[in-house]
């Protein structure tokens, strides 16, 4: 049996990818299935927290049992959605895969090619870091963490890459997932590192994204108890 060691904890995940439109047909999207995030409000809620899970735009996922739903689209939308859920969350998990930029413009009709005319240029406007602002509004008592994908391996600078993404956002905790190769988008199971702002650092092995879910929360425990 799971231990029911976030019984009375409100949490909420974030899950899935944004998509950031550029016309009324068309959008910038990535390739976050969402699993990992149904996974953490999964295990969350079968050990007793009080769970909201956010999610863009996931691959069609089971209903994870015992969590409050809250479908978004945008950036824009996750960000409106975390921001509220956040003000009575003791812990916040930014899983989702937020895009960084966005079409400056949204097009009002689809966008056509047109001979005789120069081909379009898409212009990118920079996305707020959500994570960043949540750390920047975090109430007392408030765990935040955050998820890093970096490609390369241990030896090739994933973990120094992720320890200086982890100083930047400030958060209490970082997932950090190694990426490419076959390896966390779109499968089954995940590997990486859990880093922790009171120096903890370890090994996830790879094992089903339900498996790396049951490490963070065990992560968030131990943070929450030093
Ligand atoms: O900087 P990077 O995108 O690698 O950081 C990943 C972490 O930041 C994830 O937790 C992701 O959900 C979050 N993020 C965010 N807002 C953005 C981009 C990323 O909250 N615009």
């Amino acid at each position: 049996a799971l231990p029911r060691d976030l019984e009375g904890l409100r949490v909420v995940v974030s899950a899935g990818g944004t998509r950031e439109p550029l016309d009324p047909v068309r959008y910038l999207g990535n390739r976050s299935s969402g699993k990992q995030g149904y996974a953490l409000a999964r295990v969350a809620a079968q050990r007793g927290a009080e769970v909201t899970l956010v999610a863009a735009h996931t691959v069609a996922l089971p209903d994870p049992a015992g969590a409050r739903l809250v479908p978004v689209s945008t950036a824009e939308e996750l960000r409106a959605a975390m921001h509220r859920a956040a003000e009575r969350a003791d812990v916040v998990v930014m899983a989702a895969a937020v895009a960084d930029f966005r079409p400056d413009q949204l097009a009002a009709h689809k966008i056509k090619k047109r001979d005789g005319e120069p081909d379009p240029t898409i212009t990118l406007a920079r996305n707020p870091d959500i994570l960043a602002e949540l750390v920047a509004g975090r109430r007392a008592g408030q765990t935040i963490v955050g998820f890093a994908a970096e490609t390369g391996d241990e030896r090739g600078g994933v973990l120094d890459h992720a320890r200086t993404k982890f100083k930047r956002k400030g958060s209490d905790l970082l997932v950090v997932n190694a990426v490419g190769q076959g390896r966390a988008f779109e499968v089954e199971d995940n590997a990486g590192w859990l880093l922790s702002a009171n120096g903890d650092e370890r090994p996830v092995p790879l094992g089903s994204k339900a498996q790396l879910a049951a490490a963070m929360w065990d992560a968030v425990v131990r943070f929450r108890r030093s």
